[in-house]
C-alpha cells in the first residue's frame, strides 16, 4: 500500500485521541490495523482512537457526563500465549501461540464482533482461556485494585455497552466489554 500519511493526534476526554489518517486509493473500508492505522476507500477519513482502553471507532466519542463509578461490571475474552503468566487454560493445556498469534486472534474476534458475524458472548464461551467462558465471560462487579492494573484501566475508561480494543496483561491479550 502506498500510503501518504497524516496524522493528527488530539488529546480529548478519558484517553481519546484524534486521528486523521490520508491513504491512497484502498479497497476495503473500516478495516482498522494495530498501529493505529485505519484503511479505507476515500481519503481524509477520521477515526478516534482511545490509548487507554486501545479502542477505534468512527464516530465521535461523548462523555456520559458522570463520574467514575465504584464498581464496573465487565465480560472478556481472553487468548492466552506462550509468554503468559500460566500458558495454560481449560481449552489447551500447554499453550505455544506466540504473543503475536494471539494478538492476531484478538483483532479477528474484534472485527467479527464489530461486523456483527458474531455476538461478544459467543466467541468468550467458545475461544477464551479464562474460565469465565462459561458464563460468556463475564467477571461480575469489581472495584478498582482488583484486577492487573491496564485490564483495570481499561476496565473503567469504557462506557457501558462499550468494547476495547486488545488490552494486554500478564495473562494475555484480552478483548473487554463493560455491561454494567
Ligand atoms: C514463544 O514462541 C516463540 C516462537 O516459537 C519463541 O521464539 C519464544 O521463545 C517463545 N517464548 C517463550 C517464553 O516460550
Ligand atoms: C509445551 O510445549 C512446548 C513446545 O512444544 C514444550 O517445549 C513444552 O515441554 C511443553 N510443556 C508441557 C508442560 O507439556
Ligand atoms: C494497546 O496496544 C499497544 C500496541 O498493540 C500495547 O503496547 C498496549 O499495551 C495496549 N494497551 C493496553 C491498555 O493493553
Amino acid at each position: 500500500i502506498s500510503a501518504l500519511l497524516n496524522t493528527l493526534a488530539i488529546t480529548t476526554l478519558l484517553g481519546w485521541l484524534f486521528v486523521s489518517v490520508v491513504f491512497s486509493a484502498c479497497s476495503t473500508p473500516s478495516v482498522c490495523l494495530r498501529n493505529n492505522l485505519c484503511l479505507f476507500a476515500s481519503t481524509g477519513k477520521v477515526y478516534y482512537f482511545n490509548h487507554i482502553t486501545n479502542a477505534s471507532q468512527w464516530e465521535r466519542p461523548v462523555g456520559d457526563g458522570r463520574g467514575e463509578p465504584d464498581k464496573v461490571r465487565c465480560s472478556h475474552l481472553l487468548v492466552k500465549h506462550n509468554q503468559s503468566r500460566r500458558p495454560s487454560s481449560w481449552r489447551e493445556q500447554n499453550i505455544t501461540r506466540t504473543k503475536d498469534e494471539a494478538l492476531d486472534l484478538i483483532q479477528k474476534y474484534i472485527e467479527q464482533i464489530k461486523s456483527g458475524e458474531e455476538k461478544f458472548e459467543y466467541l468468550a464461551s467458545q475461544f477464551s482461556d479464562c474460565s469465565s467462558a462459561k458464563n460468556g465471560g463475564d467477571l461480575g462487579l469489581f472495584g478498582r485494585g482488583q484486577m492487573q492494573k491496564p485490564f483495570e484501566d481499561a476496565s473503567f475508561a469504557l462506557k457501558v455497552g462499550d468494547m476495547s480494543g486488545p488490552v494486554f496483561t500478564d495473562s494475555g491479550v484480552h478483548i473487554i466489554l463493560r455491561t454494567g
